[in-house]
């Protein structure tokens, strides 16, 4: 039988190269910057599937109160260091079995998590019924071009017989969403990973096939070729993002 995809079941391999994954990409900055306008007047944000808190911890101001739901426990003190003011809260939970008033808050955010939820389409009709009217929704996947999903495509599968990639595609949420009666915006925006020697690529590649990095022996030129060479002979790994969001309608 299939399995789901799930990042946190291999805490102790993701965190190992998750270090040298921030390191080396400026991914939580573009993604920061394309979600912050959009929430640029609302105070209570939820962030399904926070992680680590690498990316909501960009996004708090002095006035915001952010609603952080992670399951994963190895994550929960680092999400708690990061988001380490009192208005602040963390539900240590997964969204399936967390319910928050009707109408009370004001952006819902899932960035790269949609993949890793026990039924992603339940989860956003749960968090559309959370939010105000005016409120709103932001959904990051990645994208079907760029390096990063090219490994994903040509390797997951070899890594992972049994765990099938359930990213849904942008073009599923915005029918998810349209089907509520939104209208739905969809900016595209990319980021880089670098990595100076061969074996920090492996170890980037690694990560993004949440393996360890020893498994890709065998595979290193394969996996290799699928990176860029820049001029200056650093290895760069690009990833596009699609940033789905809507307002929420005051009336349907
Ligand atoms: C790839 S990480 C994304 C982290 C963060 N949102 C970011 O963009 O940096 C996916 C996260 O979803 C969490 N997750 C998995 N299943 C979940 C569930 N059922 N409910 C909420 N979060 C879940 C994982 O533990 C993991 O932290």
């Amino acid at each position: 039988m299939k399995t789901k995809q799930k990042w946190h079941s291999d805490y102790k391999v993701i965190a190992e190269s998750f270090i040298d994954f921030l390191d080396s990409t400026n991914e939580k900055e573009v993604l920061a910057s394309a979600i912050s306008p959009l929430i640029k007047n609302s105070q209570v944000i939820v962030d399904v599937g926070a992680g680590t808190g690498e990316l909501i911890s960009r996004l708090t101001t002095t006035k915001r109160k952010i609603i952080a739901i992670e399951p994963c426990k190895d994550y929960i003190p680092h999400l708690t260091k990061k988001l380490n003011g009192n208005q602040h809260l963390v539900i240590p939970h997964k969204i399936e079995n967390v319910n928050l008033p009707h109408s009370s808050v004001d952006a819902i955010l899932f960035s790269h998590s949609l993949a890793y939820l026990d039924g992603f389409k339940s989860s956003i009709y749960k968090t559309f019924n959370w939010l105000k009217p005016g409120g709103i929704g932001v959904f990051i996947v990645l994208s079907q071009t760029g390096n990063q999903m090219h490994i994903m495509n040509k390797f997951w599968h070899f890594f992972h017989p049994n765990r099938p990639v359930l990213n849904p595609s942008a073009e599923h949420i915005e029918f998810l969403l349209s089907e509520l009666g939104q209208d739905v915006y969809r900016k595209r925006v990319s980021s880089i990973m670098n990595a100076k020697t061969k074996e920090q690529a492996l170890k980037l590649i690694s990560f993004i096939l949440e393996i360890n990095p020893e498994r890709l022996d065998g595979q290193t030129k394969n996996v290799l070729n699928l990176a860029r060479v820049s001029t200056d002979g650093e290895y760069e790994i690009n990833a596009f993002h699609e940033v789905i969001f809507f307002r929420k309608k005051e009336k349907i």
